[in-house]
């Protein structure tokens, strides 16, 4: 069931969004070689806390830790550890999912630790136009599929493959919701979208082939060709026919057509 959002609603989840865009930002700031991917969880849990919010990855399904800190080929859903160091050279995806006053918002950004190969500079830049291309087709009218096969069509002409175990998700009250929006897809199939909708778009890509596994620890989701993988991520609501970047508080759209593209 796809709960659609009124204005009181949307204004909730526009203050949790902004929050968390506050705390991702700050950590992005954070993020040094040397330090554990514990201390980036410390940091962003304390950050949210002084910001009222609640972390609800932890103990989300017995996640055990307030952020996912995903370092190269791990996709998704690394759980921060004292013993991991980021290394120079490095690319680590973090994400963050928070409650403020009972509204979910989550995001998530890939960072380069130190120097990176241009490889995988271009594979993080690559990701996060896929998530602007997806995210321009969140228009009321369109549908779901619209925004996958945007993001899949940039992603595979790049040579890049597109994890499809885990997709994107309506949100609200609940961190997942109806619909999923899945980050492959045929154009105008799916779901409506419709005013009033909220949900993530989250393109998920591996610079090699899109098949993942999960390990041991019950949570870390890792390319099988063990190739490095980026994640982009920001929570939308359909407002005015467009889509409005909750975890981005500043960016409009230029018209309702021209998405910003990273360079
Ligand atoms: N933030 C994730 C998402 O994008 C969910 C995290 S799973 C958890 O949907 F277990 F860490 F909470
Ligand atoms: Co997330
Ligand atoms: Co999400």
């Amino acid at each position: 069931m796809i709960v659609l959002k009124n204005d009181w609603q949307l204004a909730k989840m526009r203050s949790a969004g902004h929050l968390l865009h506050d705390v991702l930002c700050e950590a992005k700031a954070f993020i040094a070689p040397g330090m554990t991917t514990m201390d980036i969880n410390d940091f962003v849990d304390e950050r949210i806390r002084k910001g009222g919010g609640i972390p609800t990855e932890l103990g989300y399904m017995d996640y055990p830790a307030s952020v996912c800190a995903s370092i190269d080929d791990e996709v998704v859903h690394g759980i921060p550890s004292r013993h991991v160091h980021l290394k120079e050279g490095s690319i680590i995806s973090i994400d963050v999912t928070l409650a403020l006053d009972g509204w979910q918002a989550d995001s998530c950004f890939t960072a380069a630790i130190g120097e990176i190969s241009k490889e995988k500079a271009e594979l993080m830049c690559v990701t996060e136009e896929c998530f602007w291309l997806g995210a321009r087709q969140a228009l009321h009218g369109n549908r779901i599929g619209d925004i996958g096969h945007a993001v899949q069509t940039h992603a595979e002409a790049h040579g890049y493959g597109v994890v499809r175990d885990l997709t994107g998700h309506g949100i609200g009250r609940e961190m997942h919701e109806d619909p999923s929006v899945p980050n492959f897809g045929e154009a105008g199939h799916g779901v409506r979208i419709r005013q009033g909708m909220t949900f993530c778009i989250e393109p998920m890509i591996a610079m090699g082939r899109w098949q993942v596994h999960e390990l041991s620890d019950g949570w870390t989701i890792v390319t099988n060709d063990h190739s490095p993988a980026a994640h982009y991520e920001h929570t939308i609501a359909v407002t005015n026919g467009l889509p409005e970047l909750l975890t981005l508080p500043d960016f409009r759209w230029k018209d309702s057509q021209e998405g910003e593209i990273c360079v």
